[in-house]
């Protein structure tokens, strides 16, 4: 390096030692005095009362499993609980609170959890539609926001970011992840973290967050949810456990063991993936709690009684046990018999007992029960407006026949389907603080767009399924689709007679809120039955039509990317939903989502994901004998990952790369010019993939590397550059040790993963 330049770079890194050299120091006298805090409580505490900050019970505002706690506020004063959470309301709060500290011997804090997944009363898109923004700073911004009205409620842990890779879009839980990219993946987990906890875990208006659920929950085999998982460590390292790392990483507060079970070993008992691979190779430090009655579980999966699993739990790394009771009524037994040891039960305790440090709850109990703080911060106006905006960078235009859409405010619009009016569902699955009744359905929000401008025209149109158990099943926790007694024809004669009076027709279909997320998966992927019959008749009126989909996994949608014009996937919006999607469909926002999984043709499919490996007989454009690939379809998703469409038009120059060789030691820019050549401006998300050409071990085809979401005017021409160094050219070999290989690489870029400019380098 010449001279100059090295004083320059070694003068201008200077202040940047110097703050870290100052931020090092105050961590360790920070550290110091929560040792000393921790210590000092520690020694005065009885082993019952130490096992009791293990105990994680469910206050029970909102059950997803059957909680074998009772008689809440008796335990909290004998010491017995940790923390809890399923409460809601910084008043209820604050009162389980002073039982703690008024009447309980040690007077130690409780820690208040919740599941804080997509917002608190301001409800933001399901997680796999926020991720569909592919704006990492955004969606930082939903969580501290989402952090600040919760911390106001009294809440200080979410049980959030949900990581979990998913390939199976039978898995009712893909709503509730990023999708299916480790890269992605990873950049998200890190901005939810940063988003929740802040700069300082113990401001009054920074919550915990929990990274879950560790590990490869999102590969349940068949997609049934609670289901065994079984897959190579390469895969872990390569795919699966990358976001979880990223959140560690990003410092996150705590981790939840998942549900299922990995080389043979529950997750909740596997001390290689809890303490080998998370805190022994990856360096966390923080809280470890296991899932709702995911100790107790472990009896179910066949590896012991309530006392044996509660100390493999425990001795694998679990510090709190939630919902199970299994620490509570156990681990005394277990340790007078010599199955654990006081270590252990010290060391978990310790951890519990940090976590509240760090929060600040040892210095102020009371520091997030501010009734005031509840009055002004929550679900306000402010609050509203922002995930309304939210809502509309998540959805995905997926065709647009013509430019049908941006509809104009004028002539009449009939809007028909069991989701246009179906406030209970608005906001999806995992929105246990929503105020349902005060979301925006699709049909208010076209309505108040569109007052004194057109007609809006609603009818029902048909059921969410033709079979009413299914509808029953799919519609749990009060979030009803209102079932009409009118059998499908009546249903959808009634539509057609307000259709045919209308010049366009907003067909608002799909999944109902539950038929996502926890316990709602699914062997049919598309869109209901009697949906289907509906959508037919509405486009046999010959009446253009836009189909709304509503849905929280990818769908089949073979047929209706066919025959529908226009069809935008609003997977479920939040609170404002109603409004956000009227911004879109009227084009006040033009739509800039793309797709965070493959929509593949059909089930059978299952799972798919752009990344794959190329086989040793990959398959052509058609079917070939002794390939890979299926008799009846090809390999092609109808909608691949990356992919999403604008009111702009975007088109891509060549690649342009500073270099054509790189070292290990190097790094390489690759550069490309994006033109709107659209009459609107709009937003575009750039994607970088890499394809290893050769590898020590088989490479996917493909893999994101980098990705930029730019805005462009009408018109305009942006250059956008990328650096990539050695970094991204690493995976983990078979070995598991992490580097590149020499080389040549391919790189593309393009606005999905399907169409893309490609260009070459070697790394020497
Ligand atoms: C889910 C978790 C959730 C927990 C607490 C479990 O059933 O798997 O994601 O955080 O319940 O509600």
């Amino acid at each position: 390096m010449n001279r100059t330049l090295h004083l320059i770079t070694k003068k201008s890194i200077l202040p940047f030692m110097v703050i870290a050299i100052m931020f090092s120091c105050q961590k360790q006298k920070n550290n110091s005095r929560m040792n000393r805090k921790v210590d000092s409580l520690m020694s005065l505490m009885t082993i019952e009362e130490k096992i009791g900050q293990l105990n994680l019970p469910s206050a029970g505002y909102f059950k997803t499993g059957e909680a074998a706690s009772s008689d809440i506020g008796k335990k909290i004063e004998q010491g017995k609980v940790g923390g809890l959470f399923n409460i809601k309301g910084a008043a209820n709060v604050r009162e389980m609170q002073r039982i703690a500290m008024e009447k309980s011997r040690m007077k130690i804090p409780l820690i208040f959890g919740m599941d804080v997944i997509h917002g608190y009363e301001t409800v933001f898109p399901i997680p796999l539609g926020l991720s569909c923004s592919w704006d990492t700073d955004l969606i930082q911004q939903t969580a501290r926001m989402a952090a600040t009205e919760a911390s106001a409620d009294g809440i200080n842990w979410g049980y959030s970011p949900m990581v979990d890779l998913a390939r199976d879009a039978r898995w009712g839980r893909i709503a509730e992840g990023s999708g299916e990219d480790p890269y992605l993946g990873s950049r998200i987990a890190e901005a939810m973290v940063k988003g929740y906890q802040g700069n300082d875990l113990s401001a009054a208006n920074t919550i915990m967050a929990c990274v879950k659920h560790y590990a490869l929950y999102g590969a349940s085999e068949a997609g049934r949810d609670y289901n065994v998982t079984d897959m190579s460590h390469l895969r872990m390292y390569n795919d699966y456990f990358p976001p979880y790392k990223a959140a560690v990483d990003a410092g996150v507060g705590s981790v939840m063991a998942s549900f299922n079970e990995i080389d043979g070993v529950p997750a909740t008992a596997n001390h290689w993936l809890l303490t080998d691979v998370l805190r022994n190779e990856w360096g966390f430090t923080g809280m470890l709690v296991s899932d709702y009655t995911g100790v107790s579980e472990m009896v179910q999966h066949g590896i012991g009684d309530l006392q044996t699993v509660s100390a493999r739990a425990l001795g694998a790394g679990i510090d709190m046990d939630m919902v199970s009771e299994g620490f509570l009524t156990t681990l005394t037994n277990s340790l007078k018999e010599g199955k654990i040891t006081e270590q252990q039960i010290n060391q978990a305790c310790r951890r519990v007992l940090e976590a509240k440090y760090k929060l600040g709850l040892l210095d102020d109990p009371y520091r997030y029960c501010n009734e005031a703080r509840a009055e002004k911060e929550i679900f306000t106006d402010s609050n509203r407006a922002f995930s309304r905006s939210v809502a509309a960078q998540s959805f995905v235009l997926l065709k647009n026949q013509n430019h049908l859409l941006p509809l104009k405010k004028q002539g009449t619009i009939a809007l028909i389907g069991p989701l246009a009016d179906a406030v209970e569902n608005v906001t999806g699955t995992w929105s246990v603080a929503a105020r349902f009744s005060e979301s925006i359905t699709l049909r208010k929000g076209l309505e108040k767009a569109t007052t004194h401008q057109a007609k809006v025209l609603y009818a029902k149109g048909s059921n969410l399924y033709n079979d009413a158990y299914l509808e029953e099943n799919a519609t749990p926790f009060g979030k009803t689709l209102h079932r009409d007694k009118r059998n499908a024809d009546e249903l959808r004669e009634e539509a057609l007679r307000v259709a045919k009076q209308a010049d366009v027709i907003v067909a608002a279909l799909g999944e109902s809120a539950e038929m996502t997320g926890e316990a709602s998966s699914r062997t049919d992927i598309g869109i209901p039955d009697t949906q289907v019959e509906l959508l037919k008749a509405l486009l046999n009126t010959g009446k253009p039509v836009v189909l709304v989909l509503f849905n929280g996994r990818p769908m089949t949608l073979k047929w209706e990317n066919e025959h529908v014009p226009a069809i935008l996937d609003v997977w479920f919006g939040g609170s404002e939903a109603g409004d956000a999607i009227a911004d879109v469909l009227f084009g006040e926002v033009n739509p800039s989502g793309k797709l965070t999984t493959t929509f593949p043709q059909n089930i059978g499919q299952v799972p798919t994901y752009y990344a794959q490996r190329n086989t040793g007989r990959p398959m052509g454009k058609w079917f070939e004998k002794f390939r890979s690939g299926y008799l009846d379809v090809s390999n092609d998703p109808v909608y691949p990952f990356g992919f999403g469409l604008s009111y702009a038009q975007f088109e891509y120059g060549e690649i342009r790369l500073n270099k054509t060789t790189m070292t290990s030691s190097d790094s390489i820019m690759v550069s490309i010019d994006v033109t709107n050549k659209g009459p609107l401006d709009g937003k575009e998300v750039v994607q970088v993939y890499l394809h290893d050409e050769v590898g020590s071990i088989t490479r996917p085809v493909k893999e994101l590397k980098r990705f930029k979401k730019i805005k462009i005017k009408a018109g305009e021409t942006q250059t956008v550059n990328f650096i990539l160094s050695n970094k991204d050219l690493s995976f983990y070999k078979s070995d598991l040790s992490f580097g590149s290989e020499p080389g040549k690489f391919e790189v593309f870029v393009g606005g999905d993963s399907q169409h893309v400019k490609r260009a070459e380098f070697e790394l020497k």
